[in-house]
């Protein structure tokens, strides 16, 4: 089989390193790839968002399965060109991708089909949103309508902080189109999770769920970041939660978008809060995690490569549960100092050899230039390693990271450490709930 990978990130490095290990795949292609990725793949140097590059690329060698990786060739179309061309594609079309790209149709889906949600209004213009606001207590929350790489949300605290944030979307455009409409939505507590499974469109079937640290810095404070760390299992959430997401949000979600006429397949990631009202949604994302997918990919029994498939058929067939690890996997990820924002590229990385099978570096923001390594994006490295505990792989994990060398380097320190300090830390409490 022949397997094209679309993406440049840690995800896509530890889906080529996952698709490495099945005997069905022969060659993997990635585009544009890594150099990471160049170890497990043939990159290719296509840009994510060159659908038709992609699709005559893809036609040309007879590509047996694509995985997409990041939202934008979803939301752009890139499954509905290669299925028009009958190619198979693991990723839903552009309408069933809106649930990701944009957050106005999403909530006004998950209200129609009574999925558990923050209320939340849709606001046209900044006095709508101001109106909105009088109506919601602080803190609140402020989401733009679309894609915004994960720094279209914010939490503000008064009338002065949304006014401030209301004339960045509205008068100075920052996020352009993305941002002609708003949510102004209710705060909500509770622990995160990311739940994700993957459909046919007719059936659902969930990964283990997994902890990703979206905050910038320790004790989740700072701003949002694509993701600085994360586990499997979650710990935090019990197998009795997760069997309740699957009804009250995930199966009615596949359900619903077939009834709107956007059949939803491949992989439908909820981004949960816990809260004492049971769980409910934030967002949806229309691909896999990351950095969760580097977890659930060091844990996963199957072969990627033929569940994938049967996806992108259109028919998970006999599939009815994936298998995974007993053993824990966790992630670090390394920063440049200054991510989310400004920040320094270019800088060489030095790369220490690890004697140890279960510790794995998938890179993110890494290049190859000459024979030297450089950093190339915000998130350069994902630190991982598998362990009986979630404990041990955490502190292997940990223990590596320093093996992974550059000017700026960061990484978050806590890790782990408040779903370790719950009580159903550790493999003596796995979720019974497959995972
Ligand atoms: P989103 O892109 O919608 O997932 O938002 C990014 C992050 O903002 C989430 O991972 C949460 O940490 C936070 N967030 C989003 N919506 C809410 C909400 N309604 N209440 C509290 N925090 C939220
Ligand atoms: N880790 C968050 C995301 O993939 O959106």
């Amino acid at each position: 089989m022949r397997v094209l990978v679309v993406g440049q990130g840690g995800r896509e490095h530890a889906i080529c390193w996952k698709l490495r290990q099945s005997p069905l795949v022969k060659e993997i292609y990635a585009a544009p790839g890594n150099a990471g990725i160049a170890q497990v793949a043939d990159c290719v140097d296509i840009g994510i968002a060159d659908i038709i590059e992609l699709a005559d690329f893809a036609d040309s060698l007879k590509i047996d399965l694509t995985i997409v990786g990041p939202e934008l060739p979803l939301t752009l179309g890139i499954v509905d060109e290669f299925q028009k061309r009958g190619l198979p594609i693991f990723g839903p079309t552009r309408l069933a991708a809106e649930l990701e790209g944009s957050k106005v149709f999403s909530k006004e889906f998950m209200r129609k089909y009574n999925i558990p949600t923050a209320e939340a209004t849709a606001c046209n213009s900044p006095d709508e949103a101001r109106d909105a606001l009088k109506k919601t207590k602080f803190p609140a929350v402020l989401k733009i309508d679309g894609l915004a790489a994960g720094k279209g949300v914010v939490i503000v605290n008064s009338v002065d902080e949304a006014d401030a944030y209301l004339r960045l979307v509205f008068e100075d455009k920052k996020f352009g189109n993305a941002a002609s409409r708003i949510l102004v939505e209710e705060y909500l507590t509770g622990e995160e999770v990311s739940f994700l499974a993957i459909s046919d469109g007719k059936r659902c079937i969930p990964l283990a769920p997994a902890k990703d640290y979206k905050k910038a810095f320790d004790h989740d404070e700072g701003p949002n970041t694509g993701g600085m760390g994360s586990h499997s299992p979650a710990v935090v959430i019990s197998g009795e939660t997760a069997a309740e997401v699957m009804k009250t949000i995930m199966i009615p979600t596949i359900n619903g978008m077939a009834e709107e006429g956007r059949t939803y397949t491949g992989v439908l990631y909820a981004g949960l809060m816990l809260t004492q009202n049971g769980p409910k949604v934030l967002e949806y994302n229309c691909r896999f995690g990351d950095p969760e997918t580097q977890v659930q990919m060091m844990r996963l029994e199957d072969d990627l490569a033929e569940v994938c498939l049967k996806v992108a058929r259109g028919n998970l067939g006999d599939t009815t549960k994936l298998s995974w690890k007993k053993e824990a996997a966790a992630c670090i990820v390394t920063c440049v100092d200054g991510y989310p924002e400004d920040y320094m590229k270019g800088q060489e990385v030095a790369l220490d050899p690890i004697d140890d099978d279960s510790v794995i570096v998938f890179h993110a923001g890494i290049s190859k230039k000459d024979s030297k390594y450089i950093v190339c994006g915000g998130r350069v490295a994902n630190v991982c390693a598998r362990a009986a505990t979630l404990t041990e792989a955490l502190s292997h994990a940990y223990n590596a990271v320093n093996k992974v060398r550059y000017i700026g380097a960061r990484y978050r320190t806590d890790i782990g450490l408040r779903a370790l300090q719950q009580k159903r830390a550790d493999s003596g409490s796995f979720p019974t709930f497959n995972g």
